[in-house]
């Protein structure tokens, strides 16, 4: 199934006169978000989808893409009416953030997200669970894994930016489920997604919340993302 081609553009341009961009597939899954498909975020997706994109524009453009997913992700966690006083001396009823957090990166190209919520979290806690997927079966291999001994009295911020059969994410899951962090406080801010590997997690972990900027069309016969953006630890570390 092709993702739909939509016109995209300010809402003031008429509908004809937008140009058509493809965006992402929508999702079943009660537990799957999909950023809002605006004129800046497939522009940013474009940008880093290009395969003549250089390594410095690709980390330039992921970075702002990835601070979107952060702030959207940190809309889901819970807060209470928190009430303050202006410098006029008058109140405003508002909210703050309970409850602590934590985020974990699978690595390597997970580690690349932990700038954009550092920036959103200042001295936020960060774990690591190395998994590599074997590039010949697709399997994921867990290898290693060091996570704040308090794990299971927070909220965790699992961040992997491709989500292609849904191997790795899953195998991160387990991991933090087995250190008692219960599925339902587990957030996975993620850039791309396939269908399957969106199916695949929902079925898995189905408590697990996704934040996500786009669904796209597939898998191809080496279980890349397609169209994807090829490889993107080596596009944004080594390339
Ligand atoms: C990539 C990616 C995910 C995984 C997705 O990592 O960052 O972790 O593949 O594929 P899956 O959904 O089929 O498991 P990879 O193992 O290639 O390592 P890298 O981060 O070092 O590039
Ligand atoms: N890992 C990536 O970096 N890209 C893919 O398309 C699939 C796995």
């Amino acid at each position: 199934v092709q993702s739909p081609a939509v016109g995209v553009g300010p809402s003031y341009r008429p509908e004809g006169e937008k140009p058509t961009a493809t965006v992402s597939r929508e999702v079943q899954q009660e537990n799957v978000h999909v950023l809002p498909q605006t004129p800046q975020l497939i522009a940013l997706l474009t940008m880093i989808r290009d395969k003549n994109t250089q390594r410095a524009d690709f980390i330039f453009y992921s970075n702002r893409i990835i601070r979107l997913l952060v702030e959207e992700g940190l809309n889901h966690l819970p807060v209470v009416t928190h009430t303050v006083t202006s410098p006029v001396g008058k109140d405003y009823v508002g909210v703050r953030f309970e409850g602590k957090i934590c985020g974990v990166s699978i690595m390597r190209a997970g580690e690349s997200m932990e700038e954009g919520l550092r920036e959103c979290c200042r001295s936020v806690r960060i774990g690591k669970i190395l998994i590599q997927r074997n590039e010949e079966t697709s399997k994921p291999k867990l290898f290693y894994d060091k996570l704040p001994p308090d794990i299971k009295d927070r909220w965790v911020l699992l961040l992997d930016p491709m989500l292609a059969t849904g191997g790795s994410a899953i195998m991160a899951v387990e991991v933090l489920k087995s250190k008692g962090v219960p599925e339902d406080r587990i957030l996975f801010l993620n850039l791309i997604a396939s269908p399957e590997g969106i199916e695949n997690f929902a079925k898995k972990v189905p408590k697990v919340r996704v934040i996500t900027a786009f669904v796209d069309q597939g898998l191809d016969a080496h279980n890349y993302i397609v169209p994807g953006l090829g490889d993107f630890g080596d596009r944004f570390y080594t390339l």
